[in-house]
């Protein structure tokens, strides 16, 4: 399948990289055609790998990746072309951490918005699913890195669309009882306001090599 990442940054060649390992053909964007980080991705990659504009990225890929900065994700995505994007699987790994005041960050959208919805209603014909934004890139990409039960999330409105992320989440190593589909994109809210406590869990545990496992409640006895 034909991927189109946005994004040069460690999530964005994270996943490329994963998604040409597991056999598929990627284009990274980014807001240049000539991105430095892009050019030495794409060359090291292989022949599945290309790079180009973000509009390059999204015309090429039949799945999408945002792998931009939440607080520029809407203006990369537009960049991208809302002609591109169509009705395009837009899988959201952004966070809105806004650093400008420094540590702890802050969060550029929360409570009652996020990323995933700005997204979802700016290309309201793109399936966007939230997912993977809750741990860092080398999890995302390699969960069995990490010993145990440990989970990802999906937020989306579309049922086919959470379905074919799955399947992308299966290729990357996450066995389907670790996916947790929190509901519609409304939900990415919740997904998103994990950020700030992952980033003091990565200050308590000085490593950034972990993630949430939920223990799931107690099956419910058949007379329930
Ligand atoms: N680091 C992690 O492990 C991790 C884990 C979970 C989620 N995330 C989230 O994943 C996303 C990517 O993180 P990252 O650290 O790989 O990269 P990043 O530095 O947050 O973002 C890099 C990308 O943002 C684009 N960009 C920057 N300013 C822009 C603007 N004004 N308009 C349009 N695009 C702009 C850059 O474009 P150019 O290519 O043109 O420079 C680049 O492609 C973030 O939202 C982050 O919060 C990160």
């Amino acid at each position: 399948m034909r991927f189109g990442v946005l994004g040069t940054g460690m999530v964005g060649k994270a996943i490329a990289s994963r998604l040409v390992e597991v056999g598929h053909e990627v284009c990274m964007g980014s807001r240049t055609a000539d991105n430095e980080e892009a050019t030495s991705w794409a060359s090291g990659a292989g022949d599945s790998a290309a790079h180009g504009t973000f509009a390059d990225a999204a015309a090429f890929g039949e799945v999408l990746f945002n792998c931009t900065g939440g607080m520029v994700s809407v203006a990369a995505c537009e960049a991208a072309g809302e002609d591109n994007i169509g009705d395009k699987v837009l899988i959201d790994v952004s966070n809105p951490l806004d650093f400008s005041h420094g540590m702890p960050p802050s969060l550029s959208v929360a409570n009652t918005d996020s990323v995933g919805e700005q997204l979802q209603r700016r290309f309201p014909s793109a399936r966007v699913v939230k997912s993977l934004n809750t741990m860092n890139c080398s999890v995302m990409v390699n969960p069995s890195a990490l010993p145990g039960h440990h989970n990802v999330f999906v937020s989306g409105d579309d049922a086919d669309a959470k379905k074919a992320v799955r399947g992308i989440l299966g290729q990357f190593g996450w066995p389907e009882a670790a996916v947790i589909d929190l509901g519609d994109i409304k939900s990415a809210r919740g997904a998103e306001a994990l950020v700030l406590f992952w980033v003091f869990l990565r200050g308590a545990l000085g490593d950034n090599q972990f993630n949430l496992g939920v223990v799931p409640p107690p099956a419910l006895p058949s007379s329930a």
